[in-house]
């Protein structure tokens, strides 16, 4: 992955952080305050509206944070996702490209019922929960981001896996003639990424549908994602359209390119530098570049939730 850039978006289009503070007022600047306030449990979108319109989900009080959530603005306009372009504002310019209707997404392997979803069905399968989560990428930068969806244990429980499930892959969607970043070879497309099972069945591995109250937009990963708040970025792999149930290790995008620069596990760990820069630190994206850098924690702060699942592992050798 490149070194962190600059976001090269013009500073008049980034409204100021005031504004987004609360997600109250946010929502009344969009002119959704009411639709938002009435939604239930189960508001699922019709995908023919716009790719930006309200996801109802309901705020789960387990999953809060005390830190500030990162603007929307932010969050949907410093990405990741090569399949459009390594810059950081290539996907928000790009990403419009993507088809996300049709959308079906299989689930097979070490399952006894493998079944093909439609992505509403997906939407429909478990209540669209509101999460918090802190994100840090591997570059060294974090985000704090209002997520919408459910754990993924749901949908692979739907699907019974096997008692040979050990693992799960996770393939992303190629669309070649919409993906400008694809004709560059720096991936082996499509993008495929991986967790242990019991990593998968962690009740804060996320399946996403939304953010900050509306459906996803696609460079940030539409129609479905995934979030996996305890491991560098990019182990939440975007736009999915197959999940693996195997018995081995699949062979992970970024793992195929430097394995000695990224690991499986990938797991947030400050005392584990990159081979090319250390981790101990972060900055926060919309405090501004001369912010000072926060501390990065152990497993992104999620320890007590997850340390148990590494138990007697080398972490040094497991990165
Ligand atoms: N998924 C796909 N398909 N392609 C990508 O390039 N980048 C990953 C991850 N998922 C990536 C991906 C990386 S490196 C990060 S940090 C996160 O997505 C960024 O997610 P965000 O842009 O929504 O913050």
């Amino acid at each position: 992955m490149s070194r962190l850039k600059l976001p090269t978006i013009a500073p008049s289009e980034i409204t100021p952080e005031e504004v987004w503070r609360s997600r109250r007022v946010w929502l009344k600047h969009a002119g959704m305050g009411a639709v938002a306030a009435g939604a239930g449990a189960f508001g699922v979108p019709s995908w023919a509206q716009d790719a930006r319109s309200v996801l109802a989900a309901t705020p789960n009080p387990n999953f809060r944070l005390p830190d500030e959530a990162t603007s929307e603005k932010d969050i949907t306009s410093y990405n990741n996702y090569y399949e459009f372009g390594t810059g950081k504002a290539d996907p928000f310019e790009n990403a419009h490209k993507l088809q996300v209707r049709p959308w079906t997404v299989s689930v097979e392997g070490e399952v006894a019922r493998p079944r093909t979803f439609d992505i509403d069905e997906l939407l429909k399968l478990a209540p669209m929960e509101e999460r918090v989560y802190r994100m840090r990428c591997v570059e060294a930068w974090s985000m704090v981001i209002p997520w919408s969806g459910y754990s993924l244990s749901h949908l692979l429980k739907a699907v019974e896996p096997t008692s040979k499930a050990k693992f799960v892959e996770f393939t992303t969607v190629l669309q070649k003639e919409n993906m400008p970043g694809t004709r560059s070879r720096i991936i082996d497309w499509p993008y495929v990424e991986g967790l242990r099972m019991d990593e998968a069945m962690h009740p804060l591995s996320m399946l996403v549908f939304g953010v900050y109250g509306k459906q996803l937009p696609s460079q940030n990963g539409a129609p479905m994602r995934l979030a996996v708040p305890w491991k560098y970025g990019f182990k939440s792999g975007k736009s999915i359209v197959r999940i693996r149930l195997l018995e081995n290790m699949p062979l992970t995008s970024w793992v195929k390119i430097a394995p000695h620069e990224y690991g499986f596990y990938a797991n947030v760990n400050p005392d584990v530098p990159h081979p090319r820069w250390s981790q101990a630190t972060e900055r926060r994206i919309g405090g501004g570049f001369f912010a000072p850098r926060v501390d990065t924690l152990m497993y992104n702060g999620y320890g007590e939730q997850v340390a148990s699942l590494y138990a007697g592992l080398d972490l040094r050798e497991n990165y």
